[in-house]
């Protein structure tokens, strides 16, 4: 099994990416954005507790959505060829508390891949995705800038933490989607070819 974690921030094209690896590589894809956004849109309890601190652009708290992913390594996710972990982990006690997990199933992340992307860019894709895609935290460039200072804020150091460990590779995400993939697969190559 190869556990990827694609990361970079709001806007950087992790979901876009995420996709196209799971198609090419038959590997599963969570984002733990897609699973609160479903929870809000079921009212389910976590939902309704969560959602105006989404519509802000803030974060979730870490124990929640540590229980999410960890569900997920115990069903789908630990029975996959390969999982693709999109919009977490978030935080350092995420990153911690993942390694915890997947150590205790006899998993390990193989790789960190840092989409980087100048802020003016991300304002931008964010704002034009905004005017279709219905996320209430598209549609105000205030909350979309509040996202990028979360990022600075709570989660860039996560990159720094996969860097200890020697998982990280950047990729300059301000390319074309398929100029970005095609060096997204190099990368992916050389971990499967290590295998
Ligand atoms: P999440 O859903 O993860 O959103 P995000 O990180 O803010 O990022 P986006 O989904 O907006 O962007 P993306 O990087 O996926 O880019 P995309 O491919 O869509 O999280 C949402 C919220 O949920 C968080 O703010 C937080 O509140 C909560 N949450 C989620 N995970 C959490 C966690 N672990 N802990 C706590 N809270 C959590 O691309 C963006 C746009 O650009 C698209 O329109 C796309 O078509 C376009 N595009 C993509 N690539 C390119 C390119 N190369 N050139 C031009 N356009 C491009
Ligand atoms: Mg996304």
């Amino acid at each position: 099994m190869i556990n990827i974690v694609i990361f970079g921030a709001p806007g950087a094209g992790k979901g876009t990416q995420a996709c196209k690896i799971a198609d090419r590589y038959h590997f599963t894809h969570i984002s733990t954005g897609e699973v609160i956004r479903a929870e809000i849109a079921a009212k389910t309890p976590f939902g309704q507790t969560v959602e105006q601190a989404i519509a802000r652009g803030e974060l979730a708290p870490d124990s929640v959505v540590i229980e999410i992913v960890k569900n997920y390594m115990l069903s789908r996710g630990g029975h996959s060829r390969g999982n693709i972990f999109d919009g977490f982990p978030r935080t350092i006690p995420q990153a911690e508390a993942f390694d915890g997990i997947l150590a205790g199933l006899g998993f390990k992340i193989d790789l960190m891949l840092d989409l980087v992307v100048p802020e003016e860019e991300l304002v931008q894709r964010i704002l034009a995705r905004g005017r279709e895609s219905g996320r209430a935290d598209d549609a105000d460039e205030s909350v979309i800038r509040n996202r990028i200072a979360v990022y600075h804020t709570r989660t860039a150091a996560v990159a720094d933490y996969y860097k200890a460990h020697g998982k990280y590779v950047a990729i300059d995400g301000s390319r074309s989607i398929e100029t970005n993939f095609e060096a997204i697969c190099a990368e992916i190559d050389k971990i499967i070819a290590a295998k």
